[in-house]
């Protein structure tokens, strides 16, 4: 078991940095999720990892080692990935014990190991098949036994789960979190789907254009988004946000063009560190509270229904106030038609705060 360790790591191709300065530490027997839009580099610091690709900056330590110099047969991880690559013509036994044949491990040993790991996975009574007679999911346990039989220090999963149908995702889903805690190997999980990370993570690094935006708990990353990238990025349907000018005063208050929004003390005080002068307010779709009449309420702001999407538990109203479209997710049994005039009220206390310049949250 080991814990990784990058510091700095750059990795250029060409003109492209695919890599930015990347550190990043991964503790022993911990779930760290890379997560980030397409291309934004989470391939590639795997391969990195792996020693698959070789970085033009910074250390990859693996325990108290740095191994940059290490061939990747010597790094002891394993890396599953998107396409299981399996070998056809090979059962599931033989995919198995392969890469302990390769490392000239005893016949017994690979029997016992291969009998283990296919109990672990609940695949023992496919040993015998060929890949092609397996479901994808069964496929895909193979492919993660093949990783798991060899003991590696390490985990590098890319995107994993992404080939299976919906349902059989979220099953597995649960299946490997359990397996990665049951097992205990420190674990590097890819993936660009939000919901994944965040269920499967102990922790979770957002990376975009190869820049690590925010490392945290997956609640940290949601209720403390560190900028405006990270707001967006985490949470469905994403984060609302608005352009505003800060207005000094008493109550100091942001103007959007469309409305005005008084702020209470607290977020007057941090919309202060906003030297830039121009904020982003954001809000999720969660916290947006809708009303169909303003009698008796303070702070409401005039919208138009444009579309409702009912989802069965819950609906996301598409609310037109000026030019700004404003997402809100309601209760099932919210009556509206299109084109109704609606009121929205952002609660200070969800709402949060951004530098427009620098995209960074401002807080207390
Ligand atoms: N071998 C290569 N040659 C040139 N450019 C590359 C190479 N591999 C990756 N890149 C570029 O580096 C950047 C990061 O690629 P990478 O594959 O790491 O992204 P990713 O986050 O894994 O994306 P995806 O979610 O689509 O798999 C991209 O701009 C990509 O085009
Ligand atoms: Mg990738």
């Amino acid at each position: 078991m080991a814990k990784v360790l990058l510091k700095d790591l750059t990795k250029r191709f060409g003109d492209v940095i695919a890599v930015d300065s990347l550190s990043i530490e991964v503790q022993d027997k911990e779930f760290l999720v890379l997560l980030g839009p397409s291309g934004c580099g989470k391939t590639t610091v795997l391969r990195c990892i792996a020693g698959l690709e070789t970085p033009e900056q910074g250390e990859i330590y693996i325990g108290d080692k740095v191994v940059n110099d290490l061939d990747p047969k010597d790094r002891n991880v394993a890396m599953v990935f998107q396409s299981y690559a399996l070998y056809p013509h090979m059962s599931v036994y033989s995919n198995l014990a392969f890469p302990l044949e390769n490392a000239k491990l005893p016949e017994e040993e690979i029997k016992s190991r291969v009998q283990q790991v296919a109990r672990l996975l609940k695949i023992e009574a496919l040993l015998k098949r060929k890949p092609k007679q397996l479901s994808g999911g069964q496929q895909q346990r193979v492919a993660l036994g093949r990783a798991i039989v060899r003991e590696p220090q390490v985990f590098l999963m890319d995107e994993p789960l992404s080939n299976l149908d919906a349902k059989l995702r979220i099953y597995m889903r649960a299946e490997l979190k359990k397996l990665q805690k049951e097992i205990g190997v420190t674990t590097i999980y890819v993936t660009h789907d939000q919901v994944e990370a965040m269920t499967m993570g102990d922790r979770v690094a957002i990376l975009n254009e190869g820049i690590l935006q925010q490392k945290g708990s997956p609640d940290d990353i949601y209720f403390h988004p560190s900028n405006v990238f990270v707001a967006g990025f985490i949470g469905s349907p994403p984060t609302n946000f608005f352009d505003c000018n800060l207005i000094e005063g008493v109550p100091c208050t942001l103007d959007t063009g469309e409305f005005r929004y008084p702020l209470p003390e607290h977020m007057a005080k941090i919309a202060e560190q906003c030297t830039s002068g121009v904020c982003v307010l954001g809000v999720r779709p969660q916290d947006v509270l809708v009303y169909r009449d303003a009698a008796g309420k303070k702070g409401l702001i005039r919208s138009k229904l444009e579309v409702t999407e009912p989802l069965g538990d819950k609906q996301i109203l598409n609310l037109k106030v000026g030019d700004y479209l404003v997402k809100a997710v309601v209760d099932p049994d919210f009556r509206a038609e299109m084109g109704d005039d609606l009121w929205v009220k952002i609660p200070a206390k969800k709402a949060y705060l951004f530098d427009k310049k620098t995209g960074k949250a401002l807080i207390a």
